[in-house]
């Protein structure tokens, strides 16, 4: 049913006339908090006029562009809605095109737009735009989510023109600020030491983030950043837009300061090498990029973000998920049918809800001993499990866990059946040397035979084990030598037909199995990206789980990502006892990847209650608000509140994250996230059997004190980890 925002909405989404001011048609779009407005120029270009918090008066917007006494804008066109090359602009463009006389030029002119609500809250502007001379048509999307501010814009040109055309760049969205200075937080990183953060000041001219690396292609860069208006926003005060590209593979955004002064950011697939040709009457859909603005600080924003993606974007975002215990750092791919017995046995005596099989599984003609064979041939290996995956899965029931897999199905090793079969399915080079990333290649997903394999790699494994009840998907490498057998002489759509391949495999997936909870995995974070998650019910930020360093990748990874998302297991990784890598692991969602077998009889029982706790506060953690209290980049302690949505039950967590001599929690630590109307009991949880604690669970704080004076929880380098259950006391 339409609700009365929406309809308001759509009503304000009418066109405008405002006369007293020339003919001009404003497009507002608005959400709770925010107004992003769109002006039809009188020569028919459309721009942005606003962006910001929403005015009491729709006619107002049409006011804006006259406040502003800035450098002459020589094109009238800095600020336009979808930037076209080749005529009179002089910035970057969001799309270029060569026609199919090879002419270079395009202008956009407005022809139409409409509104329609797609459900209760979420609506969708499109604004259809086309070039005077040639026939191309442009049709921008604009797909608001009223609660969270949330905007999702992405575009689809059509080729109308007799002959083919090439798109030689074509971004999802072309954004526009104002602002006296722009703050970019962007991050980058490797294998093991994802999301690291660098926050600079944009100068004029242009600053680019992205990636050409196809697969695996956030390992050096997401497309995931922050821009903070005038200063640097931080976590509770300051004007800041959050945004990401919906696609798992190369990405172009484009931050540019113009001669006026103000933020023009282009986001989208990368166009090098990636030109598309367009035949006659086809249309191309790009990704949609995300974005949110707020004014509140990067806290507030966050969570605005959590709720979006738990709601809309992330697979049973809303749902549930399993404690796990995986044996990939237990045994590498050293096991057999035995030893997984014994695992499993440990799966049920350390209390979690399934046993994760990990790579090393398949493979007969090379077995996969090693990260140098075996891959693309996912027969399971005879001599490790004679008896196949069907009784380990029989095994797990039998000790009432559930049992899952680790694929990695796009790949292929150089030694294995499948390429011996099917060279002509690997990406490479004909004529060149070949080149590996851990030691093995991609396989060509342009190629619908390929799809059909790939899906049937994960279908087939369900066929013979319907009780299958979860499934890591890998991605370790990434795309050298890129060339496609399939493609022949369209190489220049080789990425983008790669990736739309990969998505028509996980649609099919989950057209058959909509509910199995699957881990988005590349190396680590090297694909977590809101196009991937859609198909996913969490994703795997880094094989690095030493917890001091999770403490850091977590903290920015949640910017972006629910903690529902985030798959933290406790490995042997790191120099911190159990109990602070338990507690790291917990502010997500909970595994382990340890030999439960060699734990001390204190540790294993420290455990079991951990995981017992877990299960009493996981509700809180996925599906609450995440509070950010203290940063570990700014002080010797980090902590983490995670508070229901009602504010009368919360965990929080606080570690030392220095271990100086003398470092510990001097000051206590502000507990945003509070009702200051509220009492609050704080009892500490996950502590060995006999431990003492020196926090006073019979002392009843108020909201109002919590928020601020704060609470010490006593962090020294004796008690380096603290994990405090809130409780309201009526
Ligand atoms: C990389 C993943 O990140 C690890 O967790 C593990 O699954 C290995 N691959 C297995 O090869």
């Amino acid at each position: 049913m339409l609700n009365l925002r929406v309809f308001a909405l759509l009503m304000i989404c009418a066109l405008l006339d405002v006369g007293n001011l020339r003919a001009q048609t404003i497009i507002p779009i608005e959400t709770n908090r925010n107004a992003l407005v769109l002006q039809v120029a009188a020569n028919k270009d459309v721009n942005v006029i606003y962006f910001g918090k929403k005015l009491g008066n729709v006619a107002d917007y049409a006011l804006v562009p006259g406040m502003y006494k800035q450098a002459e804008d020589y094109t009238s066109s800095y600020n336009s809605a979808y930037t076209p090359a080749g005529s009179r602009n002089l910035l970057e463009p969001a799309i270029a095109i060569t026609h199919a006389d090879g002419n270079q030029s395009l202008d956009l002119k407005y022809v139409s737009h409409s509104v329609k609500a797609l459900s209760d809250g979420v609506s969708q502007l499109s604004v259809v735009l086309k070039d005077p001379v040639y026939n191309t048509a442009v049709t921008l999307y604009y797909k608001a989510y009223f609660a969270t501010d949330v905007i999702e814009q992405w575009c689809t040109i059509k080729n109308l023109e007799k002959g083919d055309i090439t798109l030689q760049k074509f971004a999802s969205a072309n954004l526009y600020l104002k602002g006296d200075n722009y703050w970019l937080k962007q991050y980058h990183g490797d294998w093991a030491k994802e999301m690291r953060p660098e926050e600079s000041k944009l100068t004029h001219g242009i600053k680019t983030l992205d990636t050409k690396l196809g697969t695996r292609a956030n390992i050096f860069q997401p497309s995931v950043f922050m821009v903070s208006l005038g200063k640097p926003a931080t976590e509770d005060e300051g004007s800041v837009l959050y945004g990401g590209l919906e696609w798992s593979s190369n990405f172009k955004i484009d931050f540019e300061v113009d001669p006026q002064d103000n933020l023009r950011i282009i986001a989208g697939i990368n166009n090098h090498p990636s030109s598309y040709k367009l035949k006659a009457s086809q249309e191309f859909t790009t990704p949609a990029f995300w974005y949110v603005l707020g004014n509140s600080g990067k806290g507030d924003l966050s969570r605005k973000v959590h709720n979006w993606a738990r709601n809309y974007k992330i697979l049973d975002g809303n749902g549930q998920r399993r404690t796990l215990l995986n044996n990939w750092e237990a045994t590498f791919f050293d096991f057999n049918e035995s030893r997984l017995f014994e695992l499993l046995k440990d799966t049920k005596k350390l209390g979690v809800d399934l046993f994760l099989l990990d790579d090393g599984w398949f493979a007969n003609k090379y077995p996969r001993n090693s990260d140098h064979t075996g891959l693309g041939d996912w027969q399971e290996n005879k001599q490790k499990l004679p008896n196949g995956i069907s009784s380990l899965v029989k095994e797990a029931q039998q000790n009432g866990v559930k049992f899952g897999i680790w694929v990695e199905p796009e790949m292929v090793s150089p030694k294995s059946e499948l390429y011996e079969k099917h060279p002509d399915w690997v990406i490479k080079q004909p004529k060149r040397e070949e080149y590996y990333f851990r030691n093995q290649l991609v396989l060509d997903l342009s190629n619908p035979k390929v799809q059909d394999f790939v899906f049937g790699v994960v279908d087939g494994l369900f066929a013979k084990n319907p009780a299958l009840a979860y499934i890591k998907w890998d991605c370790n490498a990434v795309i050298y030598n890129a060339y496609s057998a399939y493609l022949k002489k369209d190489q220049s759509q080789f990425y983008v037909d790669y990736t739309q391949g990969l998505y028509n495999v996980l649609e099919r997936l989950r057209g058959k199995y909509p509910t199995v909870p699957m881990m988005l995995c590349s190396g680590g974070g090297g694909r977590v990206d809101y196009a991937a998650l859609q198909y996913f019910t969490e994703y795997w930020p880094s094989d690095n789980t030493d917890p001091l360093e999770r403490i850091f990748i977590q903290w920015d990874y949640s910017y972006f990502y629910p903690a529902i998302a985030s798959a933290n297991h406790v490995t042997d990784w790191g120099k911190q006892p159990i109990k602070f890598r338990t507690d790291v692991a917990m502010m997500g969602k909970l595994g382990f990847d340890i030999v439960v077998s060699k734990l001390g009889a204190a540790d294993l029982a420290f455990c079991q209650q951990a995981i017992k706790n877990y299960d009493a506060v996981k509700d809180i953690i996925w599906h609450g608000d995440q509070f950010r209290l203290a940063s570990p980049y700014e002080g010797s302690v980090a902590s983490f509140l995670y508070m229901n949505k009602a504010k009368a039950s919360g965990i929080m967590f606080s570690y030392l994250v220095n271990n100086r001599y003398g470092e510990k929690s001097a000051l206590p630590i502000k507990i945003t996230g509070l009702d200051t109307a509220k009492k609050y009991r704080l009892t500490e949880i996950n502590l060995y059997d006999n431990a003492k604690t020196s926090v006073n669970s019979n002392q009843i704080y108020s909201g109002d004190f919590l928020t601020k004076v704060g609470f010490n929880p006593d962090i020294n380098t004796r008690r380096t980890s603290v994990v405090l259950k809130v409780e309201e006391v009526k």
